[in-house]
């Protein structure tokens, strides 16, 4: 896929992410001479398999175990340093190593009280995965954020500490329960007020700082001026590979807002994210179906036996958190929206999974059924049909999917590509105007078809 033209890959998220993403990167990293990540933070989650072995990676790479690939964590990451050295560790302890990590200085740190932060307001509201993703972003945004930089620098650190916690303190202990609560869904316990006055006193800052430092300083050797490392391989003519995280349909400016993750998951928000925007190509990663966790609407959800199906022959788990996914048929209406933002290279995963059924269905429009509202320069009153994505997810709850594709499903072998099998992917093709350049049909790296430069 890498050739003369084509130098800078980038391999995101095309749905409300786990779409997949894994099993591309891994191809495409063989011909890679550099990884990098760009966005998110250990809300992902991806699955790297280590001599037989399956391990979920949150932060690190996919490619790390690559020894002769450069693979950078960017600047647009946000880090949360416990949980990459636990990463970093346990990889060791395979007998592997993370020398060939390189890590910016300027990702933002996840700290303890955005976690807390994220545990106490945004889980149960959003459904965000609770690892202090938002507050994080937060703080970048309001630029009182702390870099993987100041990690390294005790005094500054221990000042920005003291700052941060003096703004947040207060606000901590209000959302706190006066008693240790469990979080229903994770089996995970929330403190007390008390617990929290106590770790957020003046008295607990330099001990904060102090192990703040101590994980910069184990760090240290992997922090480097990613940005140039990035250039630098650019203009040596390397092949340079992006992963993204998430999906385009969490992403911030173009997802169902509020229900969306605090970064910017387009192929652009990841190029920002690396410090890197060349001529590339993006490849928009679209499962054969649809997934969603989290809360947040999704037009095509089956909350019938059929979604449970799905689920189950899909394995649709969260990586990171084990959420059950939500499940439901392939949409058109997004799959265009991402196509004009992305462009229209995708690949598609997990085509193997739709085996089986009798009839398979696309959305290809929507029916608004609501109030009458204004939105982007249009009225919109019950029974307006609509062939755009809206990304106001007040709006999106209130559209009813129009199943204007339907055909019936295939009982043959997939890996051998029934005639039917290849209808749908020219209906996906015809409905949202993209070009499949991938499709993958079950876990194994070989089971990846490519196009056929003549299609
Ligand atoms: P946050 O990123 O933890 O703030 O969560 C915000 C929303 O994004 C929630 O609905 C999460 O379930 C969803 N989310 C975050 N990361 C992922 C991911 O890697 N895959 C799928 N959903 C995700």
């Amino acid at each position: 896929m890498f050739d003369e033209n084509t130098k800078v890959i980038s391999v995101v998220g095309g749905q409300w992410g786990d779409e997949g993403k894994g099993k591309f990167i891994d191809n495409l990293a063989e011909q890679a001479d550099v990884i990098a990540r760009g966005t998110g933070g250990n809300n992902a989650g991806h699955t790297v398999v280590v001599d037989g072995k399956k391990y979920i990676f949150h932060l690190l790479p996919s490619s790390i175990l690559h020894k002769n690939k450069v693979n950078i964590i960017g600047n647009g990451t946000v880090i949360d340093p416990k949980v990459l050295l636990e990463e970093i560790k346990k990889l060791q302890a395979l007998g592997h190593s993370a020398d060939n990590l390189k890590l910016s200085g300027d990702a933002h740190v996840i700290m303890c009280y955005h976690q807390d932060l994220d545990f106490l307001k945004s889980m149960k509201k959003i459904g965000t995965t609770g690892r202090g993703i938002g507050p994080a972003y937060i703080d970048k945004a309001a630029r009182c954020g702390i870099r993987i930089n100041d990690l390294l620098n005790p005094s500054t650190l221990k000042e920005k500490i003291r700052l941060n916690i003096e703004e947040k303190r207060q606000t901590i202990i209000e959302l706190a329960p006066q008693d240790a609560e469990m979080f229903d869904s994770l089996g995970l316990t929330i403190e007390s007020k008390e617990f929290y006055s106590k770790k957020y006193s003046d008295k607990n800052i330099p001990k904060l700082s102090e192990m703040y430092h101590e994980y910069g300083k184990e760090l240290e050797k992997y922090v480097a001026d990613t940005r140039a490392i990035m250039r630098e391989a650019a203009e040596q003519n390397k092949n340079i590979l992006l992963e993204g995280a998430q999906g385009l349909l969490l992403s911030m400016d173009h997802g169902t807002y509020p229900y969306v993750t605090s970064s910017e998951c387009s192929a652009a928000g990841l190029a920002s994210g690396v410090g890197l925007m060349r001529n590339g190509k993006a490849l928009s990663v679209v499962k054969a179906y649809t997934t969603r966790v989290g809360n947040g609407p999704f037009p095509t959800e089956l909350k019938d036996k059929l979604g449970e199906q799905i689920r189950t022959t899909g394995g649709e788990y969260g990586a990171t958190t084990g959420r059950p996914r939500r499940c439901g048929w392939l949409d058109a209406v997004a799959l265009r929206h991402l196509v004009g933002i992305n462009g229209p290279h995708i690949v598609i995963s997990k085509i193997d999974i739709l085996t089986g059924l009798d009839e398979l269905k696309i959305c290809t429009e929507y029916l608004y059924e609501g109030e009458e509202i204004s939105y982007n320069g249009k009225k919109l009153t019950t029974g307006t049909k609509i062939d755009f994505f809206p990304t106001d997810s007040t709006v999106l709850e209130k559209c009813k999917p129009i199943y204007g594709y339907s055909q019936p499903g295939w009982k043959e072998d997939i890996s051998t590509m029934p005639r039917i099998s290849k209808l749908y992917l020219e209906a996906i093709k015809l409905l949202t105007g993209a070009q499949i350049e991938m499709v993958s049909y079950g876990a194994e790296r070989e089971k990846i078809f490519k196009r056929n430069k003549k299609n």
